[in-house]
């Protein structure tokens, strides 16, 4: 079960020279504010998944050094080196070096911060980043077409701001936007009814009451002509406001509560019970999407749940490699390390 041998890191973040053996199905990092947990999960999710879930590569090489260096160990693949010194990052894999961490030797990360129970009430924009990144995990062509979808979107911007643009100028980036924007829609829409076909049972596990809760993602895109068209007709209005107004980077992603916005009806608690059962289906179909049970991290969230949410924490995520970091020593859990 156990995915990850060791992690060491050089001068990343606060730490000069660190190492963490993970021998255990859990690992426990306990350490005050500020010692240094965050950074440890971050240096290996940036081996797992190729770069860091909060900064730049020159944000994490600590202050007055003028380099970075991580290496993680799995238990039966190949291990992975990170080298950057400020200009240049290499992933040193199998004897090969490369720029990115390529796709065969990235694995599944299950990442659960604070700040993920924020998430009912915060921006569309925090919610849709929250599920690209989601379904990138589970579909390298949906990454694919992000990245695609973002660069047509920044070309089609910059040509709007131009006042002498004509429709035939942005013909081809609306092309672009339409392909790529349609296939994002139609994955969206099965992705979030995929999560809805478990979310009120996981939610009623852990809530013990018979509520109701499902996603509602605002996207209804599933004609790439209709999209096309949509973009055509929109081009005078896009121009006088210098962006691109209609597509799939407007779209949301509602928690529905009992039938009404969880945002407004939900209480703290439920709220919280909501985001766990989310996190437990998200384990679910990244398993079932590429055959991987990913690499569980909760950075401080333990002592942000009740016993009750806590053992039902560390119960579902029975058959993966966890590694917690918490302030406080949580009730039957050993400390494995420190800081
Ligand atoms: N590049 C860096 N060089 C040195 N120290 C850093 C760097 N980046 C962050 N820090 C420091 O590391 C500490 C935060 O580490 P973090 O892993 O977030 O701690 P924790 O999660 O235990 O609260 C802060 O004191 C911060 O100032
Ligand atoms: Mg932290």
């Amino acid at each position: 079960m156990n995915i990850i041998k060791s992690i060491s890191v050089k001068n990343f973040r606060s730490h000069q020279n660190f190492s963490l053996s993970c021998n255990k199905p859990t690992t426990l990092i306990i350490g005050e504010n500020g010692s240094g947990k965050t950074s440890i999960l971050e240096a290996v999710y940036l081996a797992m998944r190729g770069k860091s879930f909060k900064g730049t590569d020159a944000e994490m090489i600590r202050r007055d050094a003028d380099y970075y260096r991580v290496e993680l160990s799995y238990i039966d693949r190949e291990k992975i080196i990170i080298r950057y010194n400020g200009s240049h990052k290499e992933f040193d894999v199998a004897g090969k070096k490369s720029r990115r961490l390529p796709v065969k030797y990235q694995y599944p990360v299950i990442l659960f911060e604070p700040d993920n129970l924020h998430l009912v009430g915060s921006s569309p924009a925090r919610r849709r980043d929250y599920f690209d990144h989601l379904f990138s995990q589970m579909d390298e062509q949906y990454s694919i077409a992000l990245r695609k979808y973002a660069r047509a979107l920044k070309q089609r911007n910059d040509l709007l701001k131009n006042t002498t643009a004509t429709p035939d100028n942005v013909f081809s980036w609306d092309i672009m936007l339409a392909r790529y924007g349609t296939e994002l829609s139609l994955k969206r829409q099965a992705n979030i009814s995929k999560i809805n076909q478990t979310l009120t049972d996981v939610y009623r596990e852990i809530a013990k009451n018979t509520d109701n809760c499902h996603l509602h993602y605002t996207g209804t895109i599933v004609d790439e002509n209709h999209y096309l068209k949509t973009l055509t007709n929109n081009f005078e209005r896009d121009r006088i406001y210098g962006h691109t107004s209609f597509g799939i980077h407007r779209d949301d992603y509602e928690f529905i509560f009992n039938h009404t916005l969880a945002s407004g009806s939900a209480s703290r608690g439920e709220i919280r019970s909501i985001i766990l059962a989310l996190k437990f289906i998200e384990a679910s179909i990244i398993n079932e999407a590429i055959g991987k049970n990913p690499l569980v991290l909760l950075d401080d969230i333990f002592s942000e749940l009740d016993e009750a949410r806590q053992t039902h924490l560390i119960k579902n995520f029975k058959n993966h490699q966890i590694i917690i970091t918490s302030t406080t020593t949580p009730k039957n859990l050993p400390i494995d390390i420190e800081l």
